[in-house]
């Protein structure tokens, strides 16, 4: 009889995301059963508000689990099974001057794409390298989902510098999106497609989906994205941000492009770069919606379950978000190779794209981790999109690994949604500024 009991660590437990997830897995506790939820982030005073209620919550629904929240490394990652990591190296603060300084310069100002994009990961592939070196020194037989972002950097970065690793890189775009294609099919979520899916994180598209009967459900997709993207609206949309909604609405105008597949909202930025920028606000950002909505909302609700002693009647809900890294960890121990996305080393999964690029396919969840499904050929209009956008995320790479401003350079100016090298540089000499405490010193 299996009778095992998992120790999960969140690490960036201080993360906005971190109260979804805990409940996500006292909700799963008879699928997934834990014996331990540990919490680390390097900000103790932020990580204790979300830990506080948290420990109410753990101590009211599953009382027989172990909860502990440090900053201390060795504390933290020992006698751990699984790693669910989302930092945010820069915090909001950061984020926001990744948004405002490409604007400044008629840019899209992006939390994952284009400079923005590229100065996060200069930023994230230390923190991420050393959450990595802690879980192999104090629970070397553990497994990390990483959701933090950029993801695709971090996971061109984790593919070279840690090649041996047990971290997959992970994203809940393409899930989110799946859900809204099962409410737009009536059907009951995202489990009940059987998909075909291929590109870069935030940077793909859907080639095949189908039910478990094997009917193709495209055609009907097809019909409604066209006209609405994804964009479900009603009970289903109703907390959604406007930000979100316009992005999900515009999935119709990127999919006009390439009627032969779906395609992934983040595809909006890349090709409708002014009028993305049109309708951006230099002053104002997605960090401070964020900051205004998602953050509040998170660390008010903590606060309140605090001051209640009590998490019984908490608004916290699972979502996709949560719903999937819970989903990976327990195919990832109980072996079961559920097919389900991750962005991870190419190796011929798309056969005419290199090897060596960190894409986004199906893969089998199991206890020797992601094995990934071979998804055909790119069709010239992908092929062209990603080996451009691949090269733009290694040469990022190359950059922090060589301490090299020419290669910064040269990844801002092959960025599609970046007009010239002149534009490039000014972007690029105020992020320098803009980074000093985070990125190594150029050369
Ligand atoms: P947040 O700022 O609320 O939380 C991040 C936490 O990380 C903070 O508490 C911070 O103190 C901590 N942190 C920063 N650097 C650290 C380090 N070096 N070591 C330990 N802790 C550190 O951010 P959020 O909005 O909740 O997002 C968290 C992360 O998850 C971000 O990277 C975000 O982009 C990512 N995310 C990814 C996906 C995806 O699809 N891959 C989806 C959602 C969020
Ligand atoms: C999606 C993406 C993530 C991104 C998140 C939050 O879920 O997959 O990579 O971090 O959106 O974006 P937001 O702008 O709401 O913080
Ligand atoms: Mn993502």
């Amino acid at each position: 009889m299996d009778d095992r009991k998992f120790s999960v660590l969140i690490a960036g437990g201080g993360s906005t995301y971190t109260p979804g997830i805990v409940l996500t897995l006292l909700e799963h506790i008879k699928k997934f059963p834990l014996r331990k939820l540990k919490f680390y982030d390097n900000d103790g005073e932020r990580q204790k508000k979300i830990a506080d209620a948290c420990r109410i919550l753990v101590k009211e629904r599953a009382p027989e689990v172990e909860f502990e929240a440090s900053t201390n490394p060795e504390e933290a990652f020992s006698d751990v099974d699984f790693v669910m990591a989302q930092i945010r190296v820069g915090k909001y603060a950061m984020r926001s001057q990744d948004e405002k300084i490409p604007l400044k310069h008629g840019v899209v100002g992006q939390e994952t794409t284009g400079p923005g994009g590229i100065a996060y990961g200069l930023r994230s592939i230390p923190g991420v390298i050393q959450l990595v070196d802690y879980m192999e020194k104090y629970s070397p037989n553990a497994w990390m989902l990483n959701y933090s972002n950029p993801a695709a950097i971090v996971a061109e970065a984790t593919r070279r510098l840690r090649p041996n690793s047990k971290i997959i890189n992970i994203c809940d775009m393409p899930i989110d999106i799946m859900d809204r294609m099962a409410a737009i099919l009536n059907l009951k979520d995202r489990n009940e497609l059987v998909f075909r899916y291929y590109g870069l994180n935030h940077f793909g598209w859907w080639t095949d989906i189908r039910d478990k009967t094997g009917k193709d459900l495209m055609p009907a997709l097809k019909e409604y994205v066209s006209k609405n993207g994804y964009w479900v609206g009603g009970d289903y949309d109703k907390n959604t941000e406007a930000s979100w909604e316009e992005t999900f609405k515009m999935a119709a105008d990127v999919y006009a492009l390439d009627p032969t597949t779906l395609p992934n909202t983040y595809l909006k930025y890349y090709l409708y770069p002014t009028e993305v920028v049109k309708h951006s606000d230099p002053n104002y950002t997605r960090t401070d919606e964020v900051e205004a909505y998602r953050q509040k909302n998170v660390f008010g609700e903590c606060a309140r379950i605090v001051k209640n002693g009590s998490a019984k009647d908490t608004n916290f809900v699972s979502d996709q978000h949560s719903t999937y890294i819970v989903d990976l960890c327990t195919a990832i121990a109980y072996d079961t190779k559920q097919r389900m996305l991750a962005i991870i080393p190419n190796e011929g999964a798309i056969s005419n794209i290199d090897p060596t690029a960190t894409v986004e396919v199906p893969c089998l969840f199991g206890a020797t981790g992601a094995e990934r499904i071979a998804m055909g050929k790119a069709a010239t209009f992908q092929k062209g999109l990603i080996t451009e956008q691949n090269s733009v995320e290694k040469l990022a790479v190359d950059a922090w690994e060589e301490h090299s401003y020419t290669k910064l350079w040269e990844a801002f100016s092959l960025c599609k949604i970046v007009p010239d090298a002149g534009v490039a540089k000014d972007i690029l000499d105020d992020m320098v500024v803009a980074n000093k405490d985070f990125w190594p010193e150029l050369k």
